[in-house]
């Protein structure tokens, strides 16, 4: 059975705070197992209230040595570079939670090959997640046209689990690697965050229709638990009423 819930919080502060919560909930869940907690994080900006909440309040709640984090969609640059997903939550989050480096795996971005790149990050993640690879927890963003990760509109779908793929011409660095749709659509929990006026209308459609966009392709299609995020401009134009009622925090 498909299906995804959908909360509204105040503002972005509030939609990073509660998705660190959520997440909590699970990871703690997912500990009781034998095996690692496997996280992919998001890229953008929206993640770093997440990213505050988890590294300080929370922290002292996580079970940090269970843990092992992926960076679900990158830029085809090197690790330091300002446009990377992972210097970004290295900065915000991994390098102030005691975690080893071995916790956190990071495709080669900076690499010539980005093919053979991504094709060893997806032998990681199956090492690391099984085979299938089935993520325990997916951190999600998604962009005004309906991209999330770094799967855009009008761009082929790829196969696979971890994948080359490209980014519209006005976007910052068209070379990208991502989890595909296969990947997405395979974990166990999924958290998008979305924020901001600028996205109502799309969060609208994406929300209320199935359709070809990204954020479409995965919503309507995920048999695991998905949970939408949002702040009240970004929800501004949802009309249906929420599977369960909006929880206003
Ligand atoms: C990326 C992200 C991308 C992001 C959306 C939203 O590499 O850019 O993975 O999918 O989540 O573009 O970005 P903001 O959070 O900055 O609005």
């Amino acid at each position: 059975m498909t299906g995804f819930d959908w909360v509204i919080l105040p503002n972005s502060a509030a939609v990073g705070r509660y998705a660190a919560e959520y997440a909590l909930e699970i990871m703690m869940d997912r500990a009781t197992s034998d095996r690692p907690v496997t996280i992919a994080l998001a890229g953008g900006s929206t993640p770093r209230h997440l990213y505050r909440a988890l590294a300080g309040p929370l922290a002292s709640l996580i079970p940090w040595p269970r843990l092992v984090f992926f960076i679900g969609d990158e830029r085809a640059v090197p690790p330091d570079d300002e446009a990377s997903n992972f210097r970004s939550a290295q900065e915000i989050l991994l390098s102030k939670a005691p975690i080893r480096a071995e916790q956190v795996h990071r495709p080669r971005a900076e690499a010539s090959d980005l093919t053979a790149a991504a094709r060893e990050y997806e032998d990681t993640l199956k090492t690391v997640a099984g085979t299938p690879p089935c993520l325990d927890l997916v951190f999600l963003g998604m962009g005004a046209d309906g991209h999330t990760a770094s799967l855009f509109p009008g761009e082929p779908e790829p196969d696979g689990w971890f994948a080359v793929t490209r980014a519209p011409a006005d976007t910052v660095e068209r070379r990208r690697l991502s989890l595909t749709p296969r990947a997405l659509l395979n974990a166990r929990h999924l958290l998008v965050m979305v924020t901001g006026a600028e996205k109502a209308d799309r969060v609208a459609q994406v929300i209320e229709d199935d359709g070809p966009l990204p954020m479409q392709r995965i919503l309507h299609h995920r048999a695991g638990e998905t949970l939408v995020i949002m702040d009240e401009a970004a929800a501004a134009r949802v009309s249906r009423t929420a599977p369960e009622e909006d929880r206003q925090r």
